[in-house]
């Protein structure tokens, strides 16, 4: 049976009976098992595993089996694709798969004090992927080809429950609020001068909604994260302790799901709702390799309702 994507905070009865699940967190998160993404894909089965995304915001398959163009056809059929910004802002070129850790093109081991992999320890700090671009990224999809045995974790927590757990006056404060995204400024915390002059041009800062509205299902998060600099109408200072006071009621350990990489899983989480972030590991002694795509947002969240 195909359900509509009816507004509804709860999931549709029936999704859990239509996919063998098993939660991942009791807040949010599911494994879904028994499904081979190798194997055709009808649109039904599709639908169901975009709902259980719309419901549960994170979603991992365990032992799969993708090269990057079977990852880039099962993406696009989530929506439009976001192109890699880093590659964009330094020549122009335009990426579909982002390669998350230490090893090259060559398929060599970088050691950890390469320029590459200190920059990407910007992503141990709370983030939702590209909320600095003017039309964010509503999904991330990562495939493991290389994991640690310890370190390199990825860690999520949903801001939908955090949302519906803020006393109702700090609800109100939030209503109307548009915070500033700013990639030179969250990447201003991993040292000086690590973005470039051209990869600062190309993402200037961007209003996003502080509150955001789940278009498939009415349930409402924030929208924070390391890219968060600022308020409009607010003093940098007052901002500074509400983006942190937010971020910090989402991320408490018993809100937090730490998944550890398995070759094969295949991960996917919605952007518009959780905050993840890497956990640091060991760059010269292991070799790390997730294969990321990114499924682009429609609108800005200005534009949402
Ligand atoms: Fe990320």
């Amino acid at each position: 049976m195909i359900l509509s994507l009816e507004r509804s905070t709860s999931p549709p009865v029936d999704l859990m009976m239509e996919l063998e699940v098993r939660p991942l967190h009791p807040d949010f998160g599911v494994e879904i098992l028994s499904v081979d993404l190798s194997m055709p894909l009808e649109y039904e089965r599709f639908a169901q595993i975009e709902r259980a995304v719309e419901h549960y915001s994170v979603v991992l398959f365990r032992g799969q089996s993708f090269d990057d163009d079977s990852q880039l056809a099962f993406s696009r059929r989530f929506g439009a694709l976001e192109y890699g910004h880093v590659a964009y802002g330094r020549d122009g070129s335009i990426e579909y798969v982002g390669r998350i850790g230490n090893i090259d093109k060559n398929g060599k081991q970088l050691p950890s004090k390469h320029k590459k992999v200190v920059f990407s320890t910007g992503n141990e700090m709370w983030h939702s992927d590209s909320s600095f671009r003017e039309v964010p990224a509503r999904l991330s999809i990562s495939y493991a080809h290389e994991v640690t045995p310890d370190g390199g974790e990825l860690e999520f927590v949903s801001t939908r429950p955090a949302y519906a757990r803020l006393p109702p006056d700090l609800k109100e404060t939030l209503a109307n609020l548009v915070a500033i995204h700013d990639y030179t400024y969250s990447r201003s915390k991993v040292g000086e001068d690590v973005v470039s002059a051209s990869l600062a041009a190309s993402l200037p800062p961007v209003p996003q909604k502080l509150v955001r509205t789940n278009q498939a299902t009415g349930a409402k998060n924030y929208y924070v994260g390391s890219h968060a600099r600022s308020i409009e109408g607010w003093r940098d200072e007052d901002a500074r302790v509400l983006l942190d006071d937010l971020v910090a009621r989402a991320t408490t350990p018993e809100h937090r799901y730490q998944h550890s990489w398995q070759i094969g899983d295949l991960l996917i989480w919605d952007n518009r709702c959780v905050l993840h972030r890497g956990m640091p590991y060991d760059a010269d002694r292991y070799r790390r390799r997730m294969h990321q795509t990114r499924v682009a947002g429609l609108s800005s969240s200005l534009d949402e309702d």
